[in-house]
């Protein structure tokens, strides 16, 4: 008759412990992997200034490359300096007198900026968007290939406060990386909120010819070191 080795007494030993530690790791991992900041959707924590978007990039119709001027060429977006709020929201001098480029000098909705810019320290703006340590992405990748913001961010152009309106789980990743084509639109039209694909496939092709039938990259190593 087969004898299990005295040994596997301790293996069931080790095990009833294992396994519901084990279990904890797991829901541990499952915790961290899907925190709010990473795939929650709605998350949209109060910013330091009420800065809003629907009047700057909405109202005001000011590109986002004016203010995240680094999305085309590299892997981070950038926030915005203090000095770029400045170009129109100068304080006002000292003798009472209100430049041109000081719009709403005297809002208290812009103290912070004034403090932001008189200390030269930055405004601590809250992170919305953000992934795990462990996965690496690049907005210029997507943005010189013709994908949009409005894929990933939804209509930012029109939210008072920016929320998290997609999941930013891997499978959302995988499912354009598999078939990117209906995500593309051309390059001139990136940040054009209110774009709309022409209806016939045929007019889009001719649109987006020159830099169609993209094959994203699946391997792990694309997306994690
Ligand atoms: C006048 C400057 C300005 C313009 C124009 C602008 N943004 Fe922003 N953006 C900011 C500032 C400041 C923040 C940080 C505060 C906040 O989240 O509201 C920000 C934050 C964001 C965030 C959240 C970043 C994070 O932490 O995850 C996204 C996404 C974003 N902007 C997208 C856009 C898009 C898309 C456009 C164009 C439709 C745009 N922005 C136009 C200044 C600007
Ligand atoms: C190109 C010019 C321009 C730039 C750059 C700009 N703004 Fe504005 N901003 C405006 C205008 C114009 C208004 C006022 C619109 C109105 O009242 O109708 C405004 C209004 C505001 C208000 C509301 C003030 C109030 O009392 O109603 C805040 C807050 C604000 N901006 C913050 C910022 C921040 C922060 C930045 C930099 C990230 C910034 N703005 C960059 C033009 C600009
Ligand atoms: C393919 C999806 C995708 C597209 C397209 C995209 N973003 Fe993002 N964006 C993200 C992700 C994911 C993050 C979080 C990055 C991180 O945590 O490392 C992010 C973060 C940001 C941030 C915060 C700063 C940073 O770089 O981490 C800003 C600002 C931003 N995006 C603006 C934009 C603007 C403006 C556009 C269009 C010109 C754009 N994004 C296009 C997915 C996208
Ligand atoms: C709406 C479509 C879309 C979404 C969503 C998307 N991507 Fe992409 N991704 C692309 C396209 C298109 C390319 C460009 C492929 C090329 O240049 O061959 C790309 C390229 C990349 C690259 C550069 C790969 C290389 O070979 O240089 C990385 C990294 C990347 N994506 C990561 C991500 C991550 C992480 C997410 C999810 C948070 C994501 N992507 C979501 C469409 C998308
Ligand atoms: C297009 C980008 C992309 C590719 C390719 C990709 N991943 Fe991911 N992966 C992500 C993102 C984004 C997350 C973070 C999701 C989150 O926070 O919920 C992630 C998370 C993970 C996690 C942690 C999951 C969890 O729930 O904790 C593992 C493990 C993982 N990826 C393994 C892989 C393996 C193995 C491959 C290759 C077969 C791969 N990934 C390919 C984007 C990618």
């Amino acid at each position: 008759m087969f004898q299990f080795p005295i040994w596997v007494n301790s293996l069931i030993k080790l095990s009833l412990v294992a396994i519901p530690v084990g279990g904890l790791y797991g829901i541990f991992l499952l915790a961290t992997a899907t925190a709010p900041e990473t795939t929650h959707i709605g998350y949209a924590p109060k910013q330091p200034v009420r800065f809003s978007h629907r009047l700057h990039a909405g109202q005001l119709k000011m590109d986002c490359r004016y203010c995240h001027n680094t999305v085309e060429t590299t892997a981070h977006a950038s926030i915005p300096p203090t000095a770029t709020c400045i170009n129109c929201h100068s304080p006002a001098d000292g003798n009472g007198a209100v430049s041109l480029t000081a719009i709403h000098a005297a809002s208290p909705d812009l103290a912070e900026v004034h403090r932001s810019w008189a200390d030269d320290t930055p405004v601590k703006w809250k992170r919305v968007h953000d992934l795990p340590d462990f996965v690496q992405f690049d907005h210029s990748a997507h943005v010189a290939r013709g994908v949009s913001c409005v894929s990933c961010h939804d209509r930012v152009d029109q939210m008072d406060v920016v929320s998290q309106n997609h999941t930013l789980s891997m499978k959302s990743c995988l499912e354009c990386h598999r078939n990117p084509d209906p995500h593309l639109r051309p390059l001139d039209k990136v940040t054009d909120m209110d774009w709309v694909a022409p209806k016939s496939r045929l007019e889009m092709g001719a649109l987006i010819k020159d830099h169609m039938n993209i094959k994203a990259n699946q391997n792990c190593s694309t997306c994690h070191y």
